[in-house]
């Protein structure tokens, strides 16, 4: 295989053109554990592209690392490393136990249930905005809100302070026209300012008891410990991204896969009990996350590939979730799909924390979306953002035909 064949799947800009899907079938065919050089002397990476791998190495923490070099495709300094460590997200066992169950009850199905109600009232909120516009970005205008209003609302942030939350998260993930380097520093600017307020958020609350997840990890105990400083910032600014980042590129995703299969949505108007499923093919299709990494702890042997301790593997979950080997004719986009094996929220003991809560937003967003805003079309090209993270889309103007006002 020639590497010119495939796109660079370590550049942003790759995904600022599209997800590419063309790259990832060829490679589960071909090469489903590939050795990826990276540009401007990069250790490089292992791409695993099969459905089947991304389970095996997402349920061997053992053998496969999220502590050892992070979870993210970049490297890290050793400086950069010792933060980020702080995450839940980048953590093994038994730590990641222990710390996982400081937050895991305020995300149970049981525990997201209630929020059913508060979710309907600013769904309608957000759509209430722009039932009367013809035109508008569906991305700041909808998506977006959604997903913040929400966590900013179980984090516990003043309606006020919202929005800069939202410019914050937005910097970490984004990338300049080059897709590198200034993004990065960019990225830790905005972090620091998101600890900054964390800690301001934290010295206001302090001695509250509150239910909001600021007050329970103010008064969270690890081994009899409450949480440092750095533990508690890495905890917000998880939640913070994790929630926003990926919902609202569902929303978007999922809008636009509806309108641009006219046949589904007629589907889905003319039966809303499959909303459900049409709410798994959305994950399934959009894939909000592109990928995540792990450490390989000690050489092993994968699919036939020598893997040596310290190797970088890079879980490309877009590609998992149109694996022909598990899904039928999965290039359709099939509203009633059904089973649905998609991993778009991962697997194991990292399983997506926010899955509940993610649904549950989809859901209610799209019930009102078709109850309110019948006939949405695009009104001009599609925006998306050059990020390795997350599959997303940055702008999509849309409007209401005439007749339906
Ligand atoms: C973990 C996807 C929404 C919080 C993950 C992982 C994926 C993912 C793939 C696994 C990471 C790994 O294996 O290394 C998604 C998608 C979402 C979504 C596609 C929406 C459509 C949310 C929401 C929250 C959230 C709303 C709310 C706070 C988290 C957290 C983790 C996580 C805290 C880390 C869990 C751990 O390390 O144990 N998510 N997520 N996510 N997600 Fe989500």
């Amino acid at each position: 295989m020639h590497k010119t064949e495939l796109a660079d799947l370590a550049s942003p800009i790759t995904y600022g053109r599209a997800i590419p899907h063309e790259t990832f079938e060829h490679l589960r065919r071909e090469a489903p554990v590939y050795f990826h050089q990276e540009p401007d002397g990069g250790t490089g990476f292992w791409a695993i592209t099969r459905h089947e791998d991304i389970i095996t190495i997402s349920r061997d923490p053992a053998t496969y690392s999220s502590y050892r070099g992070g979870t993210s495709i970049e490297d890290y300094s050793q400086e950069d490393l010792s933060l980020i460590r702080f995450m839940l997200l980048n953590m093994d066992p038994p730590q990641h136990v222990k710390y996982r169950r400081l937050v895991s009850s305020g995300f149970t199905p049981v525990a997201i249930t209630y929020l059913e109600p508060r979710i309907r009232a600013v769904t309608k909120e957000i759509l209430d905005k722009v039932v009367h516009e013809r035109e508008f970005d569906f991305v700041t205008s909808i998506a977006a809100e959604l997903p913040l209003q929400v966590i900013a609302e179980l984090v516990g942030i003043p309606h006020e302070e919202r929005h800069q939350l939202f410019a914050w998260s937005n910097r970490l993930i984004d990338y300049d026209d080059s897709g590198r380097a200034r993004s990065f520093d960019d990225a830790k600017m905005a972090a620091m300012e998101m600890w900054q307020y964390a800690n301001q958020l934290a010295a206001r609350n302090q001695g509250r008891e509150g239910k909001d997840l600021v007050s329970v990890l103010m008064n969270a105990e690890v081994d009899g410990e409450k949480l440092n400083e750095a533990e508690f910032d890495a905890f917000f600014l998880l939640l913070i991204v994790a929630g926003n980042e990926t919902t609202r590129n569902l929303i978007s995703g999922g809008m636009l896969a509806l309108m641009e299969h006219p046949e589904e949505l007629a589907k889905l108007r003319a039966n809303p009990a499959l909303l459900p499923t049409a709410v798994e093919e959305m994950l399934r299709w959009v894939s909000p996350v592109v990928c995540f990494r792990r450490t390989v702890t000690r050489d092993t042997v994968l699919r036939g590939q020598q893997l040596r301790e310290g190797d970088k593997v890079v879980l490309f979950y877009p590609s998992a979730n149109r694996d022909e080997s598990v899904f039928e004719n999965p290039g359709r986009f099939d509203i009633s799909r059904f089973p649905n094996e998609h991993i778009a929220f991962g697997i194991g003991q990292h399983y997506c924390l926010g899955t509940s809560l993610a649904r549950l937003e989809i859901r209610v967003m799209f019930e009102e979306l078709l109850k309110r805003l019948d006939g949405l079309e695009l009104a001009g090209p599609v925006e998306r953002r050059r990020s390795k993270l997350v599959n997303a889309i940055r702008a999509m103007p849309v409007r209401r035909p005439p007749s339906s006002r």
